[in-house]
């Protein structure tokens, strides 16, 4: 199996099999999770756990966890309250679907089926209770109040003000940069890697998480709805202060590669093979989608 059909086939058999009363949250989240995406940040365990030596197989079920995170943070994005955008993934938005309190609840039931999934029977079997416990101590401490929420409210404080280039960087740190360096760091904490490998893990998912988000604010103006799969302008709309607004294209085209260099440089830190990881950083710092 390749490593995009073992994320898939881990992340739905975490979903109830038998028919419930309450179907329709369970039909809700597996419509965004079944939507596609990239799957950027799964990869990033499964391919931290392969650079440190072990079989990817092991971190899979903290692959899976923060996918769950991932989409739920997606399915919130887009509500009116928030974004209000409505296509996602190539389909309409979770709400646009199921109408907003589905979309909210199946948000909070992804993100508690990740902590489920990073705590359950087969993470534990995986790696032991140790190591999962201490991968789901990240993802928290990583998505919570001072890491990704964090950063989404510096997001919305920050619509049709002038904020500095500090603030906006701080906004992509939390809101971004914090989910795929949890990734890089459960990868590494599930293959047993120590705490000078966490930190060279650390290093790759800060950096690389800037340039995702630099790119991803790029292409909200230069990009096609359909290659992204997502409304193009929803920042100008808005009124979001990004580096783009701030800085300009150019500029900002320069710090991606800056951001994504750094990252690749993190990597000297690994004995075992970290190419995939060269190239899914050069690959995000080109893509169009
Ligand atoms: C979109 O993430 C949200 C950002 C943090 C910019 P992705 O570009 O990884 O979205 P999918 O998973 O491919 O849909
Ligand atoms: C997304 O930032 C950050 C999170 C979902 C945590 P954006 O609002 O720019 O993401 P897109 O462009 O809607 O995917
Ligand atoms: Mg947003
Ligand atoms: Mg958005
Ligand atoms: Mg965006």
């Amino acid at each position: 199996m390749n490593y995009l059909a073992m994320i898939e086939n881990e992340i739905y058999s975490s979903l109830p099999k038998q028919q419930l009363t309450e179907q329709v949250l369970i039909d809700s989240m597996r419509y965004s999770l079944e939507a596609g995406g990239k799957r950027i940040r799964p990869l990033l365990v499964l391919l931290f756990a392969k650079a440190c030596g072990s079989e990817e197989s092991v971190a899979l079920p903290f692959a899976a966890a923060v996918e769950m995170i991932h989409t739920y943070s997606l399915i919130h994005d887009d509500l009116p309250c928030m974004d209000d955008d409505d296509l996602r993934r190539g389909k309409p938005s979770n709400h646009k679907v199921f109408g907003e309190d589905i979309a909210l609840l199946a948000g909070d039931a992804l993100l508690t089926n990740a902590f489920a999934t990073a705590l359950g029977d087969r993470a534990i079997s995986l790696v032991g209770a140790d190591k999962a416990a201490k991968c789901a101590k990240v993802l928290a401490d990583c998505v919570g109040m001072t890491g990704m929420v964090g950063g989404q409210v510096i997001d919305l404080a920050s619509e049709g003000k002038s904020v500095s280039i500090n603030v906006i960087k701080e906004m992509h740190l939390k809101k971004t940069s914090c989910l795929i360096k949890a990734a890089c760091i459960m990868g590494v904490i599930a293959a047993g890697g120590d705490e000078t490998t966490v930190s060279f893990a650390e290093k790759y998912g800060i950096s690389l998480g800037l340039a995702f988000q630099i790119m991803d604010d790029i292409l909200d103006v230069t990009g096609n709805e359909k290659d992204l799969g997502k409304p193009i302008g929803s920042d100008a709309d808005n009124q979001k202060s990004t580096f783009v607004t701030l800085l300009g294209i150019d500029k900002c085209k320069r710090l991606v590669q800056k951001y994504t260099n750094d990252a690749i440089s993190a990597l000297d830190g690994f004995n075992g093979d970290t190419e995939p990881l060269k190239e899914i950083a050069l690959k995000m710092s080109e893509r169009k989608s």
